[in-house]
């Protein structure tokens, strides 16, 4: 059964912006596209950048350490059809962004 875990407040997480979220053993990178949540692995897989720490544009976010762009939304890579970031199902509870985490 999964199982969901608050990361922020929806409050603390205004359009365009993104946040770095350590829970449950993890880094989560928290993103609000036009009020809409997204929810990917916060490491990027080039070389571990915090992406979560990245520059949101749109629904592209672009890794602060050497500028891999992700589009946030699906987690695909922009230039690479074959790297895609894990993404996971994002709830909103009580206002709070809340990741789903299968078991
Ligand atoms: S670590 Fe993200 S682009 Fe290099």
């Amino acid at each position: 059964m999964p199982r969901t875990i608050p990361l922020i407040s929806c409050d603390d997480l205004t359009t365009g912006s993104s946040a770095e979220v350590v829970a449950d053993g993890r880094i989560f990178a928290v993103y609000n596209v036009g009020g809409t949540f997204s929810v990917l692995d916060g490491i990027c897989p080039h070389a571990g950048g915090p992406l979560g720490k990245g520059t949101l544009d749109g629904q592209v976010v672009t890794c602060p350490w050497h500028g891999w762009q992700f589009d946030v939304t699906n987690g695909q890579h922009c230039l690479n059809d074959t790297l895609c970031q894990p993404r996971y199902d994002v709830e909103i509870r009580d206002g709070q962004v809340c990741v789903c985490l299968p078991d």
